[in-house]
């Protein structure tokens, strides 16, 4: 039957009269295992629809498809299917670095030409659907047609009507601090407006996570529900009106759905990596994988300001001696944050006093880059804009150059500014337009800015960033960015971020892409003796449960040199894996992971708790077989908990382990583990 379709698809459509009282036959498609299945159709209204379904169990009911327009009728009703195309495809590509090196991409492709009755319009829409075995993306890409040279579009209509009752982890969607907000909990039918990301576990175990693909000029999808459990693709907003203003022709973002039997399904699935456009830049090796510390957590904390005065934290005699400490414990990188002029005054969402290029007095940028070579390691750059992206752009390219000169490999960039508080030029000088964080301006910014870096060998790691849509792929010089509440949070408050902030980010923004979350706050203390909600295990354990290529430790290096043996495994974790498991874990409740160091045959076991105590039992299935392995462990001593003085109890073990060997492990409150196993020879 399908084929028949397929092969037919203008007969059938022109078989059906106007206004059919019947839904009209739906093209269908299945993933390569046959377990999802797509149908896609047009409604009594001609508008076009799809749903799909996994297993024979319906997910995703017949939801729309379309835009609202500016300057006419929109593409949504009077549609039919003109015609279809189908292909699939089995590769297998590499990651520069990354949590494996090799990626399968196998996949069932469904392209369906919609086009428009003359009488709304006469466009041409096409939808093009990707289907895996861990879930689906699909896109719109609006073909060069006369009448319509350019979409000025409202919003999307694209609707996700979720069928099975279920749990949804999720933060809100145009809210003041963008992404850096406590996950919430809700039944699927109390989300309001939900960024992506999205998590959902279904009544029958069923894990799904709603997001987007290869953001590129467009604005950024946020998850709106309308009745009962029908939920809106709705866009960040525009100065301009329109939310998204593309010349045709033109793809969009695809809208991805992961599809999981289990959470460990859920984070090894590579399917918005899949659907993206392969690596743009060719090689890479100058980025290198790395662990860094920075003059930084003084500056969170209040100890140290990034304003020049008594208190100014980047001088050139504190940044020497903190590259004397990388140096000494094998750090690739030191950040440095306030080497520049432009913070003395009101620069948090204004930025109209930054310079890129110029260093505060007490900073000598070359004599510290100088110095860095000699010792082997690297200066980190910073570029706070406080949102103002005019003035960075304007000085952009000089600033990425005199980095790519100096050495500097990585730059942080950040937009410390409230939600709609990008300040960008309004076209003509002197004319200032107001944007978003996840809007169009703000998502054509953050690649421009990655494009200039790439030229001069920089790699760059935005702060208040763009969330991660897998562009890491296309451009592998954007390693990290922040997007959700990182370790800052717990310098400004007792239990800031919450002992179940990690074990959800795992699950939840962590499925987008690596964070820089900045782990290793040894002495589990922020500003006024503010307690971490963590054990000091758990920060151990942060370094297998948050990915990044760049992994900070993020204490002042005093505190680091109080913890020899947990330096001692900070100093020994990769930052770039051959391969990557969740071995043990729920949604928000815990996270234990095996990964594989790139560099060597070790294993890296270790994660993150939550509030309530548990015992697990590990396996090491992992394992190659025929070896033994040495484990050495770090984890929670007897009576640790992140409540009292107790969160820094921490026991060691050395056990010897093979394939198949079990390890009990218990994880205290708010608590985690860290594991090296390495081979026997
Ligand atoms: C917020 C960032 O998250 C933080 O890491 C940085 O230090 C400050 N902005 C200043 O740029
Ligand atoms: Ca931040």
């Amino acid at each position: 039957m399908r084929s028949l379709f397929a092969a037919l698809p203008l007969l059938v459509v022109a078989a059906a009269p106007a206004f059919a009282q019947d839904a009209r036959p739906a093209q269908t498609a299945s993933s390569p295992d046959g377990a999802i299945t797509l149908s896609v159709s047009t409604d009594n209204d001609q508008r076009p629809t799809w749903s799909l379904s996994r297993k024979g169990k319906l997910l995703i009911a017949p939801s729309k498809l379309g835009f609202i327009l500016a300057d006419r009728i929109g593409l949504q009703r009077g549609f039919a299917i003109e015609s279809v195309e189908r292909a699939s495809g089995d590769t297998r590509w590499e990651q520069p670095w990354g949590e494996r090196r090799f990626v399968r991409d196998r996949h069932n492709e469904l392209l369906v030409r919609f086009r428009q009755d003359k009488s709304w319009g006469g466009h041409a829409m096409n939808v093009r659907f990707r289907l895996f075995d861990d879930g689906i993306g699909f896109r719109y890409e609006l073909p060069e047609q006369a009448g319509l040279p350019t979409a000025k579009i409202v919003d999307e209509i694209t609707e996700f009507d979720i069928a099975p009752k279920g749990a949804a982890w999720w933060i809100t969607g145009g809210e003041w601090n963008r992404y850096e907000q406590i996950y919430q909990k809700t039944p699927i039918d109390a989300v309001a407006t939900a960024h992506t990301p999205i998590t959902m576990r279904l009544d029958d175990g069923t894990h799904m996570s709603f997001h987007e693909a290869a953001l590129v000029d467009y604005a950024g999808m946020w998850f709106k529900r309308g009745e009962g459990q029908k939920f809106r693709a709705t866009l960040s907003p525009s100065s301009k009106g329109p939310r998204v203003i593309r010349d045709l022709p033109f793809a969009t973002p695809w809208r991805a759905i992961r599809i999981a039997d289990n959470a460990a399904g859920l984070v090894e699935s590579d399917l918005e990596l899949n659907l993206n456009e392969p690596n743009k830049l060719g090689d890479v090796s100058w980025f290198k994988p790395m662990k860094y510390i920075g003059i930084w957590w003084g500056m969170i904390r209040g100890d140290w300001s990034w304003a020049e005065g008594p208190k100014h934290g980047a001088t050139t005699a504190r940044t020497k001696q903190y590259i004397d400490f990388a140096a000494k414990h094998g750090f690739g990188g030191v950040l440095v944050e306030g080497w520049n002029k432009g913070w003395n005054g009101n620069w948090f969402g204004h930025g109209d006093e930054f310079s890129f290029t110029q260093a505060t007095p007490d900073f000598d940028l070359k004599a510290v880059t100088e110095y860095a070579r000699k010792k082997g390691v690297q200066l980190i750059g910073h570029h706070e804009t406080g949102g103002n992206i005019a003035v960075y752009e304007a000085q952009l390219d000089d600033a990425m150059k005199l980095y790519g000169q100096l050495g500097v490999g990585t730059v942080k960039t950040g937009y410390v500014a409230d939600a709609g508080g990008i300040i960008a030029s309004g076209g003509t000088p002197g004319t200032t337009a107001m944007e978003w964080h996840d809007g169009q301006r703000q998502v054509q910014h953050h690649l421009k800015v990655v494009e200039t870096a790439a030229k001069y060998h920089v790699a760059v790691n935005p702060h208040e960033p763009i969330k991660d849509t897998g562009l890491r792929r296309t451009y592998p010089n954007w390693v990290a960015r922040e997007g959700a509440r990182g370790m800052e949070y717990n310098a400004w408050g007792a239990f800031a971020n919450g002992p179940d902030h990690e074990p959800t980010l795992v699950y939840t923004r962590m499925l987008s892409g690596p964070m820089d979350f900045t782990p290793g706050v040894l002495s589990l203390e922020g500003a006024n003796k503010a307690p971490l909600a963590s054990t000091l295990a758990k920060q151990l354990g942060l370094y297998l449960a948050i990915y990044s290529p760049i992994q900070m430790a993020a204490d002042f290096v005093e505190n680091l040199e109080k913890y020899p043996r947990e330096l001692e495994f900070i100093k020994q974790v990769p930052a770039d894996w051959s391969e990557s498991k969740l071995i043990a874990g729920e949604v928000g409740d815990y996270a234990i992971f095996a990964r594989k160091d790139r560099a060597s045959a070790d294993w890296y076991v270790g994660g993150v708790n939550d509030a309530a105590e548990r015992t697990l039992t590990l396996n090491f299935d992992f394992l190659e077989p025929g070896k033994t392995y040495t484990a050495m462990i770090w984890k929670d001593g007897e009576g640790a908990t992140y409540l009292t003085d107790a969160r820094h109890r921490i026991a060691y073990d050395t056990v010897k382990v093979k394939k198949g060997d079990t390890y009990k492990l218990w994880l205290a409150p708010g608590g985690g583990a860290a594991m090296r196993l390495a081979p026997n020879r």
